[in-house]
């Protein structure tokens, strides 16, 4: 029997929707509209896809966006100016540096600059700190959209065996750390781990971070287990055109798997409708507001 699959896209306007309300009695009740602002620095391509689609959703939810673009030969010191000035800026509650960032400047200098409650990427060591010891944290967008799905369609993950296949400090880790704080059973593979496709056959959560299209084959997948599939690769076809696919074989791996998302329109959705919740989040925090109570 084929999968179901988990549409992130009908999710993402959910979740969307929820945070448009909240940035209404945010504006009615507590006179306070959130902020978000992005800076891209450079040309790059997907970059300026992504940036483009934040800004049009957080003006889509009610929100202020501020888009702030530099040339790919600014220097550390300009970035860091930027950031600065947005830390002090009391309008913005959310401050997005989008990465990669050119080779002359330091990721980790510029992720060390955003003032770690307007970090709504949830990156800045703080967060991360507070997060692994079970602190309020800012968490990474792209594995909160994945536990969102994953507690929508599982319920309670208590128990269950999760495998996160990649460790990178975007998605791997941070993913790895929520399931733990599900109280899954966590395993976290990579490019050195052995007999890769045993220990993934083992996983009633199994989520692909790894970046190379279609690794993860039907047969790695244990029959009825949950597939996040968060790979975004472009992949040339024989007409000379590119298609996206995901780190998981889609075709085979729906075959055994009793759900699986769909790469495009799974976990992608899902992460900006997450960066939109975690500015609600910061400006909540920020203002002092309750959260939990905005829309009782
Ligand atoms: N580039 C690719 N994904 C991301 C992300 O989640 N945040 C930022 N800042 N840059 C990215």
């Amino acid at each position: 029997m084929s999968a179901h699959i988990i549409d992130g896209r009908e999710f993402s306007a959910k979740v969307k929707d929820t945070v448009a309300k909240q940035v209404a009695v945010l504006k009615d009740k507590y006179q306070v509209t959130p902020g978000l602002a992005v800076v891209l620095v450079g040309e790059d391509p997907a970059s300026q896809v992504y940036v483009r689609n934040k800004n049009h959703s957080t003006v889509e939810a009610g929100m202020k966006s501020e888009e702030i673009k530099l040339p790919d030969t600014a220097t550390e010191e300009e970035v860091l100016a930027v950031v600065n000035r947005l830390n002090e800026d009391d309008s913005i509650h959310g401050i997005l540096v989008q990465l990669p960032l050119p080779d002359q400047i330091d990721e980790t200098a510029v992720i060390d600059a955003i003032s770690p409650e307007k970090d709504v990427d949830g990156f800045h060591v703080i967060n991360t700190g507070r997060q692994a010891v079970g602190l309020p944290a800012m968490v990474p967008c792209t594995p909160r959209g994945c536990i969102m799905m994953l507690q929508d369609y599982l319920g309670d993950l208590s128990g269950l065996n999760a495998v996160v296949v990649g460790r990178s400090n975007i998605v791997g880790k941070p993913m790895a750390s929520l399931l733990l704080e599900q109280s899954c059973t966590v395993t976290i593979a990579h490019s050195r781990t052995k007999d890769l496709p045993d220990v993934c056959r083992r996983a009633d959560i199994l989520v692909a971070a790894v970046g190379r299209p279609e690794m993860i084959k039907g047969d790695w997948v244990k029959p009825g287990a949950t597939v996040i599939d968060v790979g975004i690769n472009r992949i040339p076809k024989e007409d000379g055109k590119t298609r996206l696919v995901g780190d998981v074989e889609f075709e085979t791996a729906k075959e055994v798997a009793g759900a699986i998302t769909p790469v495009p329109g799974g976990v992608g959705p899902m992460t900006i409708a997450c960066l939109l919740a975690n500015t609600i989040t910061a400006a909540c925090r920020i203002h002092d507001v309750d959260e939990d109570g905005l829309l009782l």
